[in-house]
C-alpha cells in the first residue's frame, strides 16, 4: 500500500492552512512537516506553534520529521501541537532505542531517519521499537535537491532486511522524488513517498499524488 506524503516545505507559508486543505482534496495520505534548527540543518522552519496553528487545517496525520540536534526536548511540544508520528534522526541521538521507547509511550507512531551515509546497521537492534524508518534520498536541509541514485540499493537492503524478519515495516524515502523516479523507489522497496517541490511546483497536485500512488 502505497502513500504520499507530500512536504510542506515547499507550499507558500504565507497561505499555509489552505495549502494543506488544498493536499487533503488532493488526496495525501498524511501531511509531512520538516522541521529545521538551523543547528543539525542549515535551515530554520517550523516550529510547534506553527504546527498547532495548522492542525485544525486537516484531519489527516501529521508526520513530523524533526531535523534537530536535540528532539527530546521538544517530543512533549510537537506532540501537543499535534504530531500522529515523529521522526527522528539516528545521527544525533545517544540512546536511540530510548528515545523511539519515549515517542511511543507517549502514543504516537515513532520513526528513525537516517541521512544518505548512515549505515542501515544503525537500526540492527531497534527494528521492533520503530513503526517506520525514514530514508534520506537527499542530505538535509533544503527541498529541491536531485534524488541520490545510490540510495536505490539502500532501500532495497532494508526491504530485504525487514522481509527477513517477517516484520511489515513502513519505509519513507524523503528527497528528489518525483514522477520520473518515484517507480524505481517503489520498486526497489519503498512504500511511503514525501515529495515537495515536485507536488507544489507541479501546477496539479492532485494529479501528481495520483500517479505517484499508483506508481505510473
Ligand atoms: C529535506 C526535507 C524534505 C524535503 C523534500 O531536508 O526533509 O522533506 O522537503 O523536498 P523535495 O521533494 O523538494 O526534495
Ligand atoms: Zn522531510
Amino acid at each position: 500500500m502505497i502513500k504520499i506524503a507530500p512536504s510542506i516545505l515547499s507550499a507558500d507559508f504565507s497561505r499555509l492552512g489552505e495549502e494543506i486543505e488544498m493536499l487533503d482534496r488532493s488526496g495525501a495520505d498524511m501531511i509531512h512537516i520538516d522541521v529545521m534548527d538551523g543547528h543539525y540543518v542549515p535551515n530554520l522552519t517550523i516550529g510547534p506553534l506553527v504546527v498547532k496553528s495548522i492542525r485544525k487545517y486537516t484531519d489527516l496525520p501529521f508526520d513530523v520529521h524533526l531535523m534537530m540536534d536535540n528532539p527530546m526536548e521538544y517530543l512533549d511540544d510537537f506532540i501537543a501541537a499535534g504530531a500522529d508520528s515523529i521522526t527522528v534522526h539516528a545521527e544525533v541521538l545517544h540512546h536511540l532505542q530510548g528515545c523511539l521507547a519515549t515517542i511511543r509511550k507517549k502514543g504516537v507512531r515513532a520513526a528513525v531517519a537516517l541521512n544518505p551515509s548512515t549505515s542501515l546497521s544503525v537500526l540492527d537492534y531497534v527494528l521492533d521499537d520503530l513503526d517506520m524508518v525514514l530514508l534520506m534520498t537527499v542530505n538535509p536541509g533544503f527541498g529541491g535537491q536531485a534524488f541520490i541514485p545510490q540510495m536505490l540499493s539502500k532501500i532495497k537492503s532494508l526491504r530485504d532486511k525487514a522481509n527477513s524478519i517477517g516484520k511489515q515495516l513502513d519505509i519513507q524515502v524523503d528527497g528528489g522524488i518525483n514522477s520520473e523516479n518515484v517507480k524505481a523507489v517503489i520498486e526497489a522497496g519503498a512504500n511511503v513517498i514525501v515529495s515537495g517541490s515536485s507536488i507544489f511546483s507541479s501546477g496539479e497536485p492532485a494529479l501528481v499524488i495520483k500517479n505517484m500512488r499508483s506508481n505510473l
